[in-house]
C-alpha cells in the first residue's frame, strides 16, 4: 500500500526528523550541482483547486531536478472541475503517475483520494492543514537556530489551516506553541482536543503580547484564507490588533525570527517593516519549500 502525506500526524517525530536531514543533503546537493535523480522518470500529477504561485513552482521545479516530470492539474480545465468523483479520478491517476499532490478545500477530499489511491498523495494545501509548509518551516528555524528544541514558537492570528498543522507538529515535535486569536477564530477544536491528549505544550490567548512575550519563533498569515474572500471585511475588523508589528516584535526575544508562508498582506497581518526586516526568514522559508518537497516525494516515490 502506498503511504501518504496528508497530515504531519500520520507521522512519528523520528520519520520527521530523517525527512529534515534527507532535506539537508539534498539542499546541499542541488547547491553544489550533485546529481540527485530520486525520481528518475517519474511523473508526479499536480492537482490544484484553489490558486498557487510556491507550491505549484516548488513542486514542479522539485521533481524536475529529481529527474521526473511535474504535471500541472487546474481543477478548472479538468473533468473534475466538472463533478468527475474524486475516487474516480484518484484511479485514473495513479493508472497514469507515480504520485500525486493536491491541493483542495476539505480534508476529507484529500483523505478520499489517498483512499483510491494506489500512489502516493501529498496534501498541498487544505482548509485545515497545510503539512509541507510548517515542514519548510521548521527546516528554516533548524537552519538559523540549529534545533527546535528548546524554542518558543508564537502564532498571531486566525486559527486557520496554518495554525492547525503548527498545533499537531507542536504535539509531535514537544516545543512549546502560544497562539493569539481572536474570539471566533480559534484554531480546529478537534485538532486542540488531539494535541492536549498528547501532553502538547499550548497556550490558546487572545492576547498578541502574551503569545509573542520571550518567543524565538513569531508566525502570522493572512486573515482571510483562500475560499474566505467574501468575508475579507468582518475579518479585518475582528482581527484589529492582531498585526505582526515592529511593536509587537520588541516583546519577543532579541534575536527571535519571523515567518510567514506567503502571500503577505502588508499594513494587514504583518507590517512592511517586519516582512522586511532583520527578523524576517521569509525568503528562505519560501526557498525551503523546495527542498523539503524533494525529501518528501523522493521519500514517498523514490
Ligand atoms: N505558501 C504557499 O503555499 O504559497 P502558494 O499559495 O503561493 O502556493
Ligand atoms: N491560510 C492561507 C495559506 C496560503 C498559503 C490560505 O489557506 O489561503
Amino acid at each position: 500500500m502506498a503511504r501518504h502525506f496528508l497530515k504531519l500526524s500520520d507521522y512519528t517525530r523520528d520519520e520527521l526528523d530523517s525527512l529534515f536531514r534527507l532535506t539537508r543533503e539534498l539542499k546541499e546537493k542541488q547547491r553544489k550541482g550533485v546529481s540527485h535523480r530520486l525520481l528518475d522518470g517519474k511523473t508526479v500529477a499536480l492537482i490544484f483547486e484553489k490558486s498557487s504561485t510556491r507550491t505549484r513552482v516548488s513542486f514542479e521545479v522539485g521533481v524536475f531536478q529529481l529527474g521526473g516530470h511535474g504535471l500541472f492539474i487546474s481543477s478548472g480545465t479538468s473533468q473534475m472541475g466538472r463533478g468527475e468523483p474524486i475516487k474516480d479520478t484518484a484511479r485514473v491517476m495513479a493508472r497514469y503517475c507515480d504520485g500525486v499532490m493536491i491541493r483542495t478545500f476539505g480534508q476529507e477530499i484529500v483523505e478520499e483520494f489517498a483512499a483510491y489511491s494506489t500512489v502516493p498523495v501529498i496534501n498541498g494545501l487544505t482548509d485545515l492543514f497545510h503539512p509541507c509548509q510548517i515542514m519548510a518551516d521548521l527546516f528554516t528555524v533548524i537552519e538559523a537556530k540549529g534545533d527546535y528544541e528548546g524554542l518558543t514558537f508564537a502564532w498571531v492570528g486566525d486559527g486557520n489551516n496554518m495554525a492547525n498543522t503548527w498545533i499537531e507538529a507542536a504535539a509531535i515535535f514537544g516545543f512549546e506553541l502560544r497562539l493569539a486569536c481572536p474570539q471566533g477564530y480559534e484554531p480546529d477544536r478537534q485538532v486542540l482536543a488531539w494535541a492536549r491528549e498528547r501532553g502538547a505544550r499550548l497556550l490558546l490567548t487572545t492576547n498578541p503580547r502574551e503569545a509573542v512575550r520571550d518567543a524565538d519563533v513569531l508566525n502570522t498569515d493572512v486573515w482571510a484564507s483562500m475560499g474566505q474572500e467574501q468575508e475579507q471585511a468582518a475579518r479585518a475588523k475582528a482581527f484589529a490588533g492582531y498585526q505582526l508589528d515592529e511593536a509587537l516584535l520588541d516583546d519577543a526575544k532579541g534575536n527571535c525570527m519571523v515567518l510567514h508562508c506567503l502571500p503577505a498582506h502588508r499594513g494587514e497581518e504583518i507590517s512592511d517593516a517586519v516582512i522586511e526586516g532583520p527578523h524576517s526568514a521569509v525568503w528562505d522559508e519560501a526557498e525551503n519549500r523546495l527542498h523539503i518537497q524533494k525529501a518528501i516525494m523522493a521519500t514517498l516515490m523514490g
